[in-house]
């Protein structure tokens, strides 16, 4: 029987790209998303591209009734139900700190009610911050220096971790994501567009909408071409990153503590690199204009995936040129994301125990666990 898992966040960006290869690995999945930020048809579209079902839980980490039934049977978390944009963090750090910690520190309260005791936890190089060093690949013994509110939250989630590692013999994995870019291959699961505060995504936004522009934040940084270097990193890679951290934590009967890997490329890319990629892919140049830099920005934010590759046998194997290419395909056949989306019948889906509501836009009918 294979394992069976619980996937906070399963309707998200990062999210629906991991339900679907952990279907497609032949897991027994549930998914709990409230759909604020994530969206029932990336669902829809993940079990029609696998075949598959996964069982669904429409609501909030922080409602302890549903978690203890979506845990139930459960052999191992995803935990990636999470607000994740760094400017909006800024301007409401509580609805961080009550979603990010609060929603947490409830997810491991079920888990531990559950007898659940193996998690997988999306961090993000946000915890790091501006590093002394800035031209140095980070790695995971880099003092934490979260700038933002969304940092500090990813920051903390890790430490619960080291204290149910330490108080309870769990077993988890936090994940440092660096930049997630592409999508699918598909085209068909990918980044919503809706608050995509993120270099590609804008940049291709740029090609396809008329009166769009890309802003290039700095160009006077101490880098080559004076444009700000960071890590990208494809989904598709960030997601099997996810199945071999959770294939450690499935191997091991006993507790292996709380592990903490980067999860980049180790290689660099520069804003204008970035936009030369866009062009290669769409054949298309990016209108873009220089900018001041943005606030709270670095120069250089890289990650030495050293650990992970020694450790867990991972690397990253998709270049710069592969995620922008499917991330146009994706921007290309979708340009308003999973919506603006009209209400419709129910799809004619065998939905599982828990189903997805009947419209692909949230609302509270339908057949919901
Ligand atoms: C940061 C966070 C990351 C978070 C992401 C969400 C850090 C280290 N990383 O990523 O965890 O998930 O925000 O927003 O805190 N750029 C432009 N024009 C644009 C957009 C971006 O020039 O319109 C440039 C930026 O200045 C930067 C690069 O592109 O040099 C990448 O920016 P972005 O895609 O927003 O990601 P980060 O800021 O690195």
């Amino acid at each position: 029987m294979s394992a069976k898992l619980l996937v906070t966040g399963g309707a998200g960006y990062i999210g629906a790209q991991l339900v679907h290869d952990l279907l497609v690995a032949g897991y027994q999945v549930v998914v709990v998303d409230d759909f604020s930020t994530g969206h029932p048809e990336a669902l829809y579209r993940v079990h029609a591209l696998t075949g598959r079902q996964s069982e669904v839980f429409r609501g909030d980490i922080s409602d302890g009734r549903l978690l203890s039934r979506a845990l139930a049977g459960v052999d191992a978390v995803l935990h990636l139900a999470a607000y994740k944009m760094v400017g909006e963090s800024m301007v409401e750090p509580e609805r961080y700190f009550r979603n990010n910690l609060g929603g947490m520190a409830q997810l491991l309260e079920s888990m531990h009610v559950a007898g659940v005791s193996r998690i997988v936890y999306s961090s993000s190089a946000a915890v790091y911050g501006s590093q002394a060093d800035p031209q140095r690949p980070i790695d995971e013994d880099a003092p934490l220096r979260p700038e933002n509110p969304y940092g500090f939250t990813k920051a903390q989630g890790e430490q619960m971790l080291e204290w149910m590692a330490w108080c309870r013999q769990w077993s988890a994995i936090s994940l440092r994501y660096f930049n997630p870019v592409g999508a699918h291959p598909s085209g068909r699961i990918g980044q919503p567009q809706d608050g995509a505060a993120s270099l590609v995504p804008r940049a291709l936004q740029a090609i396809l909408k008329e009166d769009a522009r890309l802003q290039v934040f700095g160009t006077d940084y101490a880098t080559p071409d004076g444009t700000g270097l960071r890590d990208y990193i494809h989904v598709v890679d960030l997601s099997r990153a996810h199945l071999a951290a959770l294939g450690a934590l499935l191997d091991t009967p006993v507790s292996r503590g709380h592990q903490i890997f980067n999860v980049g490329t180790g290689r660099p890319h520069s804003v204008r690199e970035v936009l030369a990629a866009c062009q290669r892919a769409t054949g298309i140049r990016v209108p873009c204009d220089e900018a001041p830099r943005r606030p709270g920005d670095v120069a250089c934010a890289v990650a030495d995936p050293t650990r992970l590759r020694r450790e867990l046998g991972f690397e990253a194997t998709l270049g710069l040129d592969a995620m922008v290419t499917s991330a146009w395909e994706w921007c290309r056949g979708n340009p308003t994301g999973y919506g603006p989306i009209e209400p419709r019948a129910p799809r004619p889906l065998p939905l599982g125990r828990g189903s997805l509501p009947p419209s692909a836009a949230p609302t509270t009918q339908g057949r919901i666990k």
